[in-house]
């Protein structure tokens, strides 16, 4: 679908840089854990990073506005418990940054309606509920084009359900490009690479191993959120929904032996990822979990995953429930997120506009 004179080569005349964002839409899952915020830890080791709560992708959806502005310093205070620091990465949530709606409309006039029409995460958040969801949800990856794009940002690190959003950044990247930039390599923007890693991209729902574990699942038995304590972990590890047979040996590796097969995926969901979340959570490949565990009743095994996901987690949530007893210091980490967030999209938004010809006089 891409029109691109300009190819992802043209990205080494940018700096690097990561994006990336949660959405403040519900409490905080495992999923998003290992699918995103593990990796947003560690990348701040390789490069700049800025990290936001997309509280405007949020309102795609209704939310509560006695609950939203909590929900957003919940978010602040996952990023900060899990280890990203505020001094070497930036930390503020969407709204405070008026360079994303902007950027946003500029490239609701890039995107093509067929573009947006095949992006999946809309077909089944609309449902059959099309005729009434809000304008916002259909537009939703205009502004997540816009979000990256705003700091030039070269890596986005996310969970595998984000692929087809990023495909369309690089899109909307490559044709503001080609439309405002003409020859001249290497565009105005780069062509964002995503950074899909880990052994569990993809977590799946504890009561349905062929759905995402999702924050807005009306079950709360469906995920584990960051601030669980131990005993709802536990509880909800020993209520997940599994198969009768005992854990599988090598056959259920891949061909290259670093991942799961297809069949074990297909055939046995729940096992997959039970065995994918604990492999990523005792930071294992998938070889020496299956080598270790072959054999083992779900009974035994779910006793050791329950002890990975406690080790991990309270720490975590325990900081968690400090700052969010602390909301002055949640709020100054935003604030001065924000500020540094504003001076970097700023000039790169007034580039934008000078590029379509919108008049500063
Ligand atoms: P969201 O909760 O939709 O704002 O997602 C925030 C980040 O978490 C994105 O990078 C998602 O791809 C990632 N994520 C959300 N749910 C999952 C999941 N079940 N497995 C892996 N990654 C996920
Ligand atoms: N759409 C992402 C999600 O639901 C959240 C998001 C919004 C995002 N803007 C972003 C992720 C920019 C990465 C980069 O998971």
């Amino acid at each position: 679908m891409s029109s691109a004179k300009t190819t992802a080569s043209a990205n080494t005349e940018f700096p690097n840089r990561v994006f990336s964002g949660v959405q403040p839409s519900g409490a905080i899952t495992l999923g998003n854990y290992l699918g995103a915020i593990r990796n947003f830890v560690r990348l701040q080791d390789e490069m700049e990073c800025i990290y936001c709560v997309v509280d405007l992708h949020a309102i795609t959806v209704w939310q509560d506005p006695a609950e939203l502005a909590n929900q957003t310093r919940e978010i602040t205070a996952a990023y900060l418990a899990s280890g990203i620091d505020p001094k070497r990465s930036i930390i503020f949530n969407q709204s405070m940054v008026s360079a994303h709606a902007e950027l946003g409309w500029l490239f609701s006039c890039v995107a093509r309606m067929g573009w947006m029409n095949r992006m999946t995460q809309f077909k089944d958040k609309a449902g059959k509920n099309r005729e009434k969801v809000a304008l916002g949800l259909f537009a939703y990856p205009a502004l997540m084009a816009a979000d990256i794009l705003a700091y030039k940002a070269t890596h986005v690190p996310v969970g595998d359900d984000q692929k087809q959003h990023l495909e369309l950044t690089r899109d909307i990247a490559a044709k503001f490009n080609y439309d405002f930039c003409g020859e001249d390599q290497p565009g105005y923007f780069p062509i964002t690479e995503p950074i899909i890693q880990g052994s569990a991209t993809r977590v799946m729902s504890l009561r349905d191993g062929s759905k995402k574990m999702s924050k807005s699942d009306p079950s709360d038995m469906s995920r584990i959120n960051l601030t669980d304590d131990a005993d709802a972990i536990a509880l909800k590890i020993r209520k997940a929904k599994t198969d009768p047979e005992v854990l599988p040996g090598g056959e259920a590796l891949s061909e290259d032996g670093q991942g799961l097969s297809d069949t074990l995926r297909s055939e046995r969901p729940e096992a997959a990822n039970l065995l994918s979340i604990y492999a990523a959570m005792s930071d294992q490949s998938l070889a020496q979990v299956i080598e270790a565990k072959q054999g083992h009743s779900f009974a035994d095994f779910k006793k050791d995953l329950t002890e990975v996901v406690v080790e991990r987690f309270s720490p975590i949530s325990a900081e968690m429930q400090r700052l969010m007893d602390d909301k002055a210091e949640v709020d100054a980490v935003l604030r001065d997120g924000a500020e540094r967030a504003a001076a970097i999209a700023e000039p790169i938004l007034r580039g934008a506009y000078d590029r379509v010809g919108l008049l500063k006089p």
